[in-house]
C-alpha cells in the first residue's frame, strides 16, 4: 500500500511513521513536509532509507495533485498545530489549516483516494470542571482560539466533501498528545527541558486547566483503527481516559527529575484559554474495538523525560529560539 503522510516530520506524523514501519511491511511510505520550525528530518532518523521524503507545501497544488495521483491512502498530520503561535499570528493557520486541507481535498477527490483527516479536540470548545459529560461525536463545534478555529474549518471542509463530492474520508478528533519528538513549545516538553537546563518550569496563570493526556502511540493505533475498519464519512474521538491538571503535570515533572514538586513559576496567562478537555471514545472502543496501551500517565510521563535526557541533540537546536519568544510575552506572576 502507498501511503502518503502530510507532516510526517513533526511530532504525530513522525511516530506514526515509525509505527507503521514497524508494525506493517507492506506499507510504502512517502512524507510530505514543509519543513518549518515544527518539523525536523532528525525526527525520521532510522527510517529516512525506508521512506521517500518530498519537502514541500500542502498548499502547492501541483505537488499535491502529483503525490495523492500516487497514493492509495493520505493520512493528513500537518498543521500549523501551536495555540501560543496562533495568537501571536494567525495567518499560517489560515493558510495551512484550511487552504492546504481544501488543496488536499481537491486531488483526493480529483484521484478517488482515500483520505485520513487528522484532528483535535479543541473543535469542541472547553468545559467547566464539574461539567459530567465529555466531548463526544454529537458534541456541537465550538472553537476559542484561531488555531481551533482553523482546524475546525478544516473539519467541516472534510465533511462537505464527503457529502458533495462523495470523497472517501473519515476524521478523528484526539486529546492532547505526548511522546518522543515533541516540539519543545509545547507543555509536557518544555517544562522537562526547562529543568534538564536548570530553569523553573513555567505554569500558565492558575494551572487548574485540564488537559486529557494519550500517548502518541496510542493516538496512532487508534489512527490505523479508523483507517482500517472506521466508516466513510464517519468521525471517532480519540482519547484514553487521562484527564490532569497542568499543575498536576508540572508536579509530576519535578518529582520524577528529582526536584520539589513546589519549584515552579506561574506565569502571564493564555489569552482565550480553554478551560478543560475531556473525550468520551466509547464509539471508537465499542465499534471498531481500539484501546489504549498507555494506562498509567505517570510512567508514560517517566518513558518522555527519559526520552528527552537521552536525546538533546535532537531539542537543543529549537531550544533558545523557543524560551526567547516565550520571554517576549510571558512574565512571572507569582
Ligand atoms: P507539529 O507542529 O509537531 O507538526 C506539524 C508538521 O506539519 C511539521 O512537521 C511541519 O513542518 C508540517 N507542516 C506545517 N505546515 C505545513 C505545510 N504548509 N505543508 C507541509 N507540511 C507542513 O504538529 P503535531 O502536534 O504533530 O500535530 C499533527 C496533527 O495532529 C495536527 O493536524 C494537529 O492539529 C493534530 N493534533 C495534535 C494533537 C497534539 O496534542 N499535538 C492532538 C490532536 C490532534
Ligand atoms: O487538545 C489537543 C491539542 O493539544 C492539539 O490540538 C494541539 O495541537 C496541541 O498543541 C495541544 O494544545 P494545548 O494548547 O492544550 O497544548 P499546550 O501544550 O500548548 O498546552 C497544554 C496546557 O498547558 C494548556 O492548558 C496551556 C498550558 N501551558 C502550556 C505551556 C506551553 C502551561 O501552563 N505552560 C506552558 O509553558
Amino acid at each position: 500500500m502507498q501511503i502518503l503522510v502530510t507532516g510526517g516530520a513533526g511530532f504525530i506524523g513522525s511516530n506514526f511513521v515509525h509505527l507503521t514501519l514497524a508494525q506493517r511491511p507492506d506499507a510504502q511510505i512517502t512524507v510530505l513536509d514543509a519543513l518549518t520550525y515544527a518539523g525536523t528530518k532528525a525526527s525520521l532518523d532510522g527510517v529516512l532509507d525506508k521512506i521517500t521524503f518530498v519537502e514541500g507545501d500542502i498548499a502547492d497544488a501541483e505537488l499535491v495533485d502529483r503525490l495523492v495521483g500516487e497514493a492509495d491512502l493520505v493520512v493528513h498530520f500537518a498543521a500549523e498545530s501551536h495555540n501560543d503561535n496562533s495568537l501571536a499570528n494567525p495567518w499560517p493557520f489560515v493558510q495551512t489549516n484550511l487552504i492546504g486541507t481544501y488543496t488536499l481535498l481537491e486531488a483526493v477527490r480529483k484521484h478517488n483516494v482515500r483520505y485520513h483527516h487528522v484532528s483535535t479536540d479543541e473543535v469542541y470548545g472547553d468545559l467547566e470542571l464539574d461539567d459530567p459529560e465529555r466531548f463526544s461525536e454529537s458534541t456541537p463545534y465550538n472553537p476559542s482560539s484561531p488555531y481551533s478555529s482553523t482546524k475546525a474549518g478544516s473539519d467541516l471542509l472534510v465533511r462537505a466533501w464527503v457529502r458533495s463530492f462523495g470523497v472517501q474520508a473519515t476524521i478523528s478528533n484526539c486529546s492532547n498528545n505526548y511522546g518522543p519528538r515533541q516540539h519543545v513549545e509545547k507543555f509536557i516538553p518544555r517544562q522537562i527541558t526547562n529543568v534538564i537546563d536548570g530553569v523553573r518550569p513555567k505554569l500558565y496563570g492558575a494551572g487548574l486547566n485540564v488537559r486529557d493526556w494519550i500517548h502518541v502511540d496510542d493516538h496512532n493505533t487508534g489512527v490505523w483503527a479508523i483507517i482500517d475498519r472506521g466508516q466513510i464519512g464517519e468521525t471517532y474521538l480519540i482519547g484514553a481516559d487521562g484527564e490532569v491538571n497542568n499543575v498536576t503535570v508540572v508536579r509530576d515533572i519535578l518529582e520524577l527529575m528529582g526536584k520539589s514538586a513546589g519549584d515552579f513559576d506561574h506565569v502571564t496567562d493564555r489569552a482565550g484559554h480553554d478551560l478543560r478537555y475531556a473525550i468520551d471514545s466509547t464509539r471508537l472502543r465499542t465499534e471498531l474495538g481500539w484501546e489504549p496501551q498507555y494506562r498509567d500517565f505517570r510512567s508514560g510521563l517517566q518513558a518522555t523525560i527519559d526520552w528527552y535526557k537521552d536525546n538533546e541533540a535532537w531539542w537543543r537546536p529549537m531550544k533558545a529560539e523557543t524560551e526567547a519568544k516565550y520571554a517576549s510575552t510571558q512574565q512571572v506572576v507569582q
